[in-house]
């Protein structure tokens, strides 16, 4: 591990993803990766009562308050895992996922620093791996750079179609209401897994 990687979260995911939640003819899967303290989560969760949502979140203080937010609202269709995005992708069944969200990743924006970014080549090809086919990946950043250097990653891959229409509309996360609200520029990058 990098000296930088300094937070004691585990690989892969420490504990199961809820029962039932991968077993055939479950309820559509939808990932929240780097949930922060879960607010998209939970809002997501609310507006979309016949989907599971997950989210992912190497932090463990950060997953405990996801949990509590999930708890008090009483939601069976959320829950976040402590663990890092990339493991988790690799930990999940081939076609598993409907959707994954990518919001506000830390950008990192230091170029020198690039390379700690959580999305990369191998990062895109591991969400392709899990997302079924048709299913849609969401990549929301306020860097400028970060988005750039996705979006050409991304336009190698034969598997990510780029669509401007990711499924509806969505519940700000918390840094994109304060983003919103700065009036700050917003990058909003969406594909489509292509379905052959
Ligand atoms: C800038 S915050 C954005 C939070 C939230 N998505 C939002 O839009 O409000 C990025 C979050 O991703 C988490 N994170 C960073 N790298 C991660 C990784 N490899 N796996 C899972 N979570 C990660 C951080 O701990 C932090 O909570």
């Amino acid at each position: 591990m990098e000296p930088w990687q300094d937070d004691p979260a585990p690989a892969a995911p420490d504990e199961e993803i809820p029962p039932g939640w991968l077993e055939p003819g479950a309820p559509p899967l939808i990932l929240d990766i780097g949930c922060h303290r879960g607010s998209f989560l939970v809002d997501l969760a609310a507006l979309r009562p016949e989907a599971n949502i997950l989210g992912i979140e190497k932090q463990a203080e950060r997953v405990q308050r996801a949990r509590g937010k999930v708890r008090r609202l009483g939601l069976t269709n959320a829950w976040a895992l402590q663990s890092r995005g990339l493991e988790t992708l690799r930990a999940l069944p081939r076609g598993s996922v409907q959707a994954v969200h990518i919001l506000f990743p830390d950008p990192w924006p230091k170029r020198k620093h690039a390379t700690r970014r959580m999305v990369d080549t191998e990062f895109l090809e591991a969400v392709i791996g899990v997302l079924a086919p048709g299913g849609f990946l969401r990549f929301v950043t306020d860097d400028a750079p970060y988005a750039d250097a996705v979006r050409r990653r991304a336009a190698k891959l034969p598997a990510l179609i780029p669509d401007d229409s990711p499924g509806g509309d969505f519940p700000p996360s918390t840094f994109e209401q304060t983003f919103l609200e700065q009036q700050k520029p917003i990058h909003r990058l969406n594909w489509r897994r292509a379905t052959v």
